[in-house]
């Protein structure tokens, strides 16, 4: 079987998700507790790759490879390349070169989420001749993506984020590679945003003759570089699990399917599924509804919480109102005052948003 490496695009400065990507890489926002980053390095191990070069940014760089470490937790290698500037996706893939040698390689751009996963299609691109593999998805906005045209089944024009689409099917964040990508990388300009596109040179292999096969993706795929798009991913992921309880509950009722993680604590609080709360959280006299992950070490007291993202460490306490569709960050507490007067006192990061009834 022909081996197959893997190139996993994390650098990039991930502008769409502040404030949340100030302190941290956005690739390593939650997803149902867990970084988005590692549903596409479980995508990749579960298609038999065992080497993946992650390519980091300077900024975020160490964060990442102190999360997800040399690999051995999925008994794989990691390898982490830094890209200076985020020049690109293209470049992304020449800065990687070296590290990847002369195999053929699944990309993954970082922050892509497929309910899916790649298998399907690394066991179809190990077997075909086709010098690229791309997917793709209808989608009803396809001037936010790079677009395909095709003709016969065959690719034949590809266009980054066009102001007049001339088809709904965007490229989906996985592309499947020969060492060709690095010339056609070469030979490109770059585009009128300044960076050197991936569609740009898959387009320079087309003109060149080579063949392109599509694949149209049928399950969901989430590109999670917006928030509105981070909280729908979350809905989907929790849409999935199974329920599992391993932490401690005291009179409550926990409807339905809900994970709840050794060393995590509930009272008195009834905890409506899809929900995962996460190792050491304290939840306390509480209603917790549908679509809700609260992370590690999280304490919710005398409140309402829904369809919510809580990242690890943050507290919320004695609201009147209940919480919605929030994405609330690390060790970030949100709670009733009794000082007097009574006024909303806040201490709120840049470019964060804040809606009151
Ligand atoms: O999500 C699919 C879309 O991804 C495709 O439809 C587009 O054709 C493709 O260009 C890309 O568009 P985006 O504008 O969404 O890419 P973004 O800048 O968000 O970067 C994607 C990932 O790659 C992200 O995890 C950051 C990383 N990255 C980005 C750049 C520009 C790098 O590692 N280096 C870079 O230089």
């Amino acid at each position: 079987m022909t081996t197959l490496r893997g190139l996993i695009l994390s650098g990039g400065s991930g502008t769409r998700l502040r404030p949340l990507t100030y302190t941290s890489a956005k690739q390593l926002v939650p997803v149902a507790n867990k970084p988005v980053l590692f549903y596409g390095i479980e995508a990749m191990v579960a298609a038999g790759i065992e080497d993946i070069t992650i390519i980091i940014s300077p900024q975020t760089g160490d964060e990442i490879r102190a999360v997800a470490g040399d690999g051995s937790r999925w008994g794989i290698r990691l390898r982490y390349v830094v890209q200076e500037q985020p020049a690109g996706l293209a470049h992304a893939v020449l800065t990687a070169e070296e590290s990847l040698g002369s195999s053929p390689f699944a990309m993954y751009l970082g922050d892509n989420l497929l309910r899916d996963g790649i298998e399907g299609f690394a066991t179809r691109f190990r077997e075909a001749g086709a010098e690229a593999l791309i997917l793709l998805q209808h989608v009803p906005n396809p001037s936010s993506y790079g677009v395909a045209e095709l003709e016969d089944g065959r690719v034949v024009r590809l266009t980054e984020k066009p102001a007049e689409p001339k088809s709904d099917l965007a490229l989906v964040g996985v592309y499947m590679f020969r060492p060709s990508i690095f010339d056609a990388c070469r030979a490109i300009q770059p585009s009128p945003r300044g960076e050197l596109e991936i569609t740009d040179a898959i387009q320079w292999l087309i003109d060149s003759g080579k063949v392109i096969e599509p694949h149209v993706v049928t399950g969901w795929w989430k590109d999670t570089g917006q928030w509105a798009d981070m909280m729908e991913a979350n809905r989907l992921v929790l849409d999935a699990i199974e329920r599992d309880i391993n932490g401690e509950v005291h009179e409550s009722d926990v409807e339905g399917r809900v994970v709840l993680e050794a060393g995590a604590r509930i009272e008195r609080c009834r905890i409506r599924g899809p929900v995962v709360i996460g190792a050491g959280a304290v939840v306390r006299d509480a209603y917790v509804g549908p679509y809700t992950a609260i992370g590690p070490n999280c304490h919710v007291d005398h409140c309402e919480i829904e369809n919510s993202i809580l990242l690890e460490g943050a507290i919320i306490a004695d609201l009147e109102t209940r919480l919605e569709g929030s994405l609330i960050g690390r060790n970030v507490r949100v709670r009733r005052s009794q000082s007097k007067p009574k006024a909303y006192r806040l201490l709120v990061g840049d470019n964060s948003e804040i809606k009151i009834p």
